[in-house]
């Protein structure tokens, strides 16, 4: 049987076939063939999608094209109808249902949204430590530092014990990308997160991301209306369209050198 060295020490047999590897990441997440309907009306239309370590994939389209369902089947949140998705080789999706190896990874995995979905009659400290208490029973010190520690990540410790209604839309997204990372994610998937925030509140929300791509080696789902945004944070840049993935490139090919008539719609867009 074919294996594949993964980091040191792992070995994961009958590995995906991936696309060569971007730069020097690795291969974190791998999706393929994923389908999902609603209703009869195909959704995702056999999606395969990688994620590396430490880049930030910026994926574009027009709305309803798929993309927060896309997030969703990567998060936990939506089953697909068939495919397959392998976290660090591990399949933790497969045969229209998860996998028991999902129960150990699915802390793997962390996403936030554009509403920033934090309790309002409670404080940060307590946003942060309330899941990982109630659901995965972690110990109240275990997670008052983890909080701490994912609230200092993204320059937000200074208000632990503000209530969330005190803090600003960029703060309030800086806590929920702290909560977030309570469980130490490898994967952070963001669904429009910063549309809501003006373009310099939108920027201190990208250099957080950036930081945790940079320093801890997490991979990046970034979904976006805002091509110039875009342009900034992407690594790599996906196009959605109808359901599938129309184009994967860099920015730099998508900006100069497109191939695609429907995302030169988009790119044409931050030019006007
Ligand atoms: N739970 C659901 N039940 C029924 N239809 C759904 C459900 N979730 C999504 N859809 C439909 O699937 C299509 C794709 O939705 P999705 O949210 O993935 O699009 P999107 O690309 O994220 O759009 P937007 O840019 O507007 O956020 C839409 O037509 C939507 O109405
Ligand atoms: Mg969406």
């Amino acid at each position: 049987m074919e294996t594949v060295e993964l980091q040191k020490g792992t070995t994961v047999s009958d590995p995906l076939p991936s696309p060569a590897l971007t730069g020097t990441s690795q291969v974190l997440v791998s999706a393929r063939g994923l389908q999902k309907s609603f209703h009869d009306r195909p959704i995702l239309k056999n999606v395969d999608f990688d994620m590396h370590r430490g880049d930030i994939t910026v994926i574009i389209g027009k709305s309803g094209s798929g993309k927060s369902t896309l997030l969703r089947a990567l998060a936990g949140l939506t089953e697909p109808d068939a495919g397959e998705i392998r976290i660090e080789g591990q399949t933790v999706f497969a045969d229209g249902a998860r996998t028991k190896e999902w129960d150990t990874l699915s802390g793997d995995v962390g996403m936030i949204f554009q509403t920033y979905t934090l309790w309002p009659h409670m404080n940060v400290l307590d946003n942060l430590t309330l899941a990982p208490r109630k659901t995965r029973g972690m110990a109240a010190s275990e997670a008052r530092d983890r909080a701490e520690a994912a609230l200092d990540e993204v320059g937000m410790k200074h208000h632990i014990l503000s209530r969330s209604t005190q803090l600003s839309g960029g703060e309030r997204q800086r806590v929920a990308i702290a909560r977030a990372l309570m469980m130490k994610p490898k994967l952070l998937l963001c669904d429009e997160i910063t549309s809501a925030l003006d373009p310099p509140v939108a920027a201190e929300v990208l250099d957080v991301l950036r930081r945790l791509k940079e320093e801890d080696n997490i991979a990046v789902a970034l979904v976006t209306h805002d091509m110039a945004f875009a342009s900034k944070a992407a690594d790599r840049l996906v196009f959605f369209l109808n359901g599938e993935i129309a184009v994967n490139t860099t920015p730099d090919e998508a900006f100069e050198n497109c191939s695609n008539a429907e995302l030169q719609k988009f790119v044409d867009a931050v030019r006007f």
